[in-house]
């Protein structure tokens, strides 16, 4: 019996409703492959940030660090800006926990109805590795003249040549593991001085990988590729921006932001990964019961995968795959009439029976 602890922050809207079905279906998993789970649940969200003026405490990141990994619905709510709550909790456990590849997988599934049309199941695979850590995501800059005319926001990004050289390294190797073939999203004939850099970047990289197909884009004609042609992808590595971008672009090219996983890895194992849906907290659906638990879900078969628990994870996508086949089970954002309940416990099902 192998036993885990796991950190769950539910967090806020939608994300409260998915998790119980993610913790559902992985306590599915453990009865069927012996896998022991002990959940600690955090109450870090938006609530707890309008009673204490924190998102979480300020041990908080010490109080995570014991964990094997964290696994997160998704935060933010109206009343809080969104800036507040994403910069209290996530981007601080991202980069406090070396959290630097954002591992999005993007598959055509089957039984999903895609709005491109002309793909069979399987045919779009492709996964995005969004730099994680740094990037245009940085506290670098500021406001001057506040309410005159001279007013100014300059923001700064920031791009290391460990930074970028550590995350387009995770996806040459990833590629070899897939269909060897590693595409980058740049953007180097606008941004002069950091998307030059990380073009030259993984240009030095792609020699210590002969093995790998390469080519680049820029991020528009990008954009518009992964509409007209999702089959051209296999590994996609890109900046933080570019990187979340792109994931709900190709989120929707596969039917749906609810099916749409992730993974907040720190390779090097030093501290816990994290393991939460792309898509956030979903105001205008949260209470209503209707949000798709998938992306929780799978999200919850990537946490087993990091783990080495190979058989448990491939029973997950077996049985959300088997479960999306039938359109009684399919949520309002794939077309139907489910709500979120009945899809987690189908799924649970199906892992149980291995059906
Ligand atoms: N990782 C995170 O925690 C994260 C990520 C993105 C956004 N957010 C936060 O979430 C809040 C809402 O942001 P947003 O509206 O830009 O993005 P969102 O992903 O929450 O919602 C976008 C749209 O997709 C739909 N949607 C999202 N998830 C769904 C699901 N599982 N099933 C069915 N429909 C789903 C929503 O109903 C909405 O129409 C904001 O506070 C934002 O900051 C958090």
């Amino acid at each position: 019996m192998h036993s885990y602890k796991i950190a769950v922050i539910e967090g806020d809207g939608i994300g409260r409703e998915v998790m119980a079905e993610g913790l559902r279906v992985l306590e599915a998993a453990g009865r069927r492959f012996q896998i022991n789970f002990s959940w600690h649940h955090f109450d870090w969200n938006c609530q707890t940030y309008l009673k204490t003026g924190r998102m979480m405490p300020e041990d908080g990141l010490d109080q995570l660090r014991a964990f094997d990994a964290i696994y997160l619905g998704a935060v933010g709510y109206p009343g809080v800006p969104d800036h507040v709550s994403l910069w209290g909790l996530l981007i601080p456990i991202r980069r406090t926990f070396q959290q630097y590849v954002n591992l999005r997988p993007v598959r055509l599934l089957r039984g999903v109805d895609s709005p491109v049309k002309g793909f069979a199941p399987g045919e779009i695979n492709l996964c995005i590795v969004r730099e994680n850590n740094e990037g245009e995501y940085s506290e670098v800059g500021g406001r001057l003249y506040q309410n005159t005319d001279a007013e100014l926001a300059l923001q700064e990004s920031i791009f290391t040549r460990r930074g970028c050289d550590r995350v387009i390294r995770y996806a040459f190797e990833l590629a070899r593991t897939r269909r060897r073939h590693v595409t980058s999203a740049t953007k180097s004939n606008g941004i002069i001085h950091t998307m030059p850099f990380w073009d030259e970047r993984f240009s030095a990289t792609t020699k210590d990988f002969p093995d790998i197909k390469t080519d680049q884009y820029h991020i528009d004609i990008l954009s518009a590729h992964f509409v007209r042609h999702p089959d051209w992808f296999d590994v996609v590595v890109a900046s933080n921006l570019f990187g979340d971008i792109l994931s709900d672009l190709a989120a929707a090219v596969v039917g749906s932001i609810g099916l749409a996983p992730s993974a907040n890895l720190n390779p090097e194992r030093q501290f816990p990964s994290m393991f939460e849906p792309v898509h956030g907290s979903a105001p205008d659906i949260a209470g209503k019961g209707i949000a798709n638990p998938i992306a929780q879900i799978w999200s919850g078969a990537m946490m087993l995968q990091h783990f080495g628990e190979h058989s448990a994870a491939k029973a997950i996508e077996d049985a959300l795959e088997a479960v999306l086949a039938d359109p009684q089970l399919l949520t309002p954002d794939l077309g139907g009439k489910a709500c979120t309940r009945n899809v987690g416990e189908a799924i649970a099902r199906a892992v149980s029976s291995g059906s």
